[in-house]
């Protein structure tokens, strides 16, 4: 039965669908035949046995598997979950370490509870949600600020505002918290962080400046044992705060915050995810071990160099394959790394941008891909994409297979553009002859859409014929 909050939620969803902002209601489960290709399952863990009869393996050791019964700051804090801290601390080498149930509320905890009043906030304008959720409920009402994506000239014209803005943090009596990611998901490209260490040293005064890198791309995948990008840059000791997350290369759920002792101890007392959450069960921990285990052997760092490799594979491939197509349709977004990077640090996320990233997304899908696509409104018009995504355990069979079916579509794609400009041209001729002012037209199949005076039509494919 209808009622007014129903009626305003089922209006609010509408009005996203007029928008094209995606909506769902996950009636459909992710599963797929093809290879994977698209998960944030770098290392492939996620199936590999061995991890698999590991966790196994601590599980039945463990006299206790279930959950806590309640929040680290009730009756939830166990000897599992401290003795994984100090572990994270050591293996980071970080002065202290707080363990959360997932990067989100890790990114909540700290940027709602940190900053202070006075204080000023730079984010990198591609940070992730968590991180802006954060800071929209912190203390430093009106002291946000924002960069252009990975430009240091950008950033330093943003110290620059916030230095002169606020004379208490010039003056060495507040901080500005800059927060950046080591590694885009949506544009697989890793923060400039040597430049920004330096220029930050440069501009602010000393003990005035708070960076804070998330490393929830990058963790596993680069740095030794999977430590991330800040230790394989050795840049440990000039990041103040850094986030790793358990969710993606590391196969599991969960986020570690390394720290110093007093931010350590501030969350534990402000940081409302973390007080108002029941902890993580021991099964939790028992996978966690087994999967940082499993990362600092032998083997975490042949699936680290196997990643690279493959990626760096993909890459060549893509590029040299690409050239042939038109690039409105399929386009590697440039992934540059910054200056004074190693050469093995390399990224698995390919940014495919197309302007057709529905039907691109949809075409593979039916060949059993988890393909998504990133469409307008999401991404802006002309940067529109499909993201792949290069996994440990993938093949070069593999990733060719699937570089040949985006070739297949592009091919087909360029048929239908062709026959298209040929009912479009006979479209635009009849309606000039009978004066049509707005006509929709059936044609073999594609719905063609005239408006005589713009003279512009446009088909469900994407492509834009004017
Ligand atoms: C950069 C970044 N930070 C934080 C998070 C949140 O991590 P989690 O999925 O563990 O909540 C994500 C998740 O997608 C992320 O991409």
């Amino acid at each position: 039965m209808s009622n007014p909050l129903t009626t305003a939620l089922e209006k609010a969803l509408r009005g996203r669908q007029k928008r094209s902002v995606p909506t769902t209601d996950l009636l459909y489960e992710t599963s797929f035949s093809a290879p994977d290709l698209f998960s944030n399952d770098y290392l492939s863990l996620t199936t590999e046995p061995q991890l698999r009869q590991s966790f196994l393996d601590e599980l039945s050791r463990s006299p206790l598997v279930f959950g806590t019964g309640g929040s680290r700051l009730m009756s939830g804090n166990l000897s599992a979950h401290t003795e994984f801290e100090a572990r994270m601390k050591t293996f980071f080498g970080a002065p202290a370490a707080l363990l959360f149930n997932s990067g989100y509320d890790a990114n909540v905890s700290f940027w709602h509870s940190v900053p202070q009043a006075g204080d000023a906030v730079i984010l990198d304008e591609y940070v992730h949600a968590s991180t802006r959720d954060g800071v929209a409920t912190s203390r430093i009402k009106g002291s946000l600020y924002t960069f252009a994506h990975n430009s240091v000239s950008s950033l330093c014209d943003c110290i620059s505002r916030v230095l002169e803005k606020h004379p208490d943090i010039a003056a060495g009596k507040g901080t500005v918290f800059i927060a950046v990611e080591s590694l885009y998901s949506m544009d697989g490209d890793f923060a400039p962080l040597p430049e920004i260490v330096r220029l930050t040293k440069e501009l602010v005064p000393p003990g005035c400046a708070h960076i804070v890198v998330d490393e929830a791309h990058s963790t596993g995948i680069c740095g030794p044992q999977g430590r991330g990008l800040v230790a394989a840059l050795n840049l440990d000791s000039h990041i103040d705060t850094v986030l790793h997350t358990f969710g993606k290369a590391r196969a599991f759920v969960g986020a570690v915050i390394l720290t110093s002792p007093v931010i350590r101890k501030y969350m534990i007392n402000y940081g409302r995810p973390f007080i108002y959450s029941t902890s993580l069960p021991r099964s939790s921990i028992c996978a966690l071990n087994a999967s940082f285990d499993y990362i600092e052997s032998p083997i975490g760092t042949e699936l680290m160099d196997r990643l690279r490799r493959l990626s760096v594979y993909f890459e060549q491939r893509l590029v040299s394959t690409l050239q042939d197509i038109p690039s409105s349709l399929l386009t590697l977004r440039a992934r540059n790394n910054p200056p004074e990077f190693p050469v093995e640090i390399v990224s698995p996320i390919f940014p495919i941008i197309t302007s057709a990233p529905i039907s691109l997304a949809s075409f593979l899908q039916r060949l059993g891909y988890a393909a998504l696509p990133i469409p307008y409104p999401v991404e802006p018009r002309g940067q529109e994409r499909v993201r792949v995504v290069v996994h440990a355990r993938n093949t070069e069979e593999e990733v060719d297979g699937l570089l040949g079916h985006m070739v297949e579509w592009a091919t087909m794609m360029q048929t239908q553009e062709m026959q298209l400009e040929q009912v479009a041209i006979g479209v635009v001729n009849a309606a000039t002859r009978q004066e049509t002012s707005f006509e929709t037209l059936r044609v073999d199949s594609l719905a063609v859409q005239l408006s005589s005076t713009a003279c512009q039509i446009q088909v469900d494919t994407g492509i834009r014929v004017a």
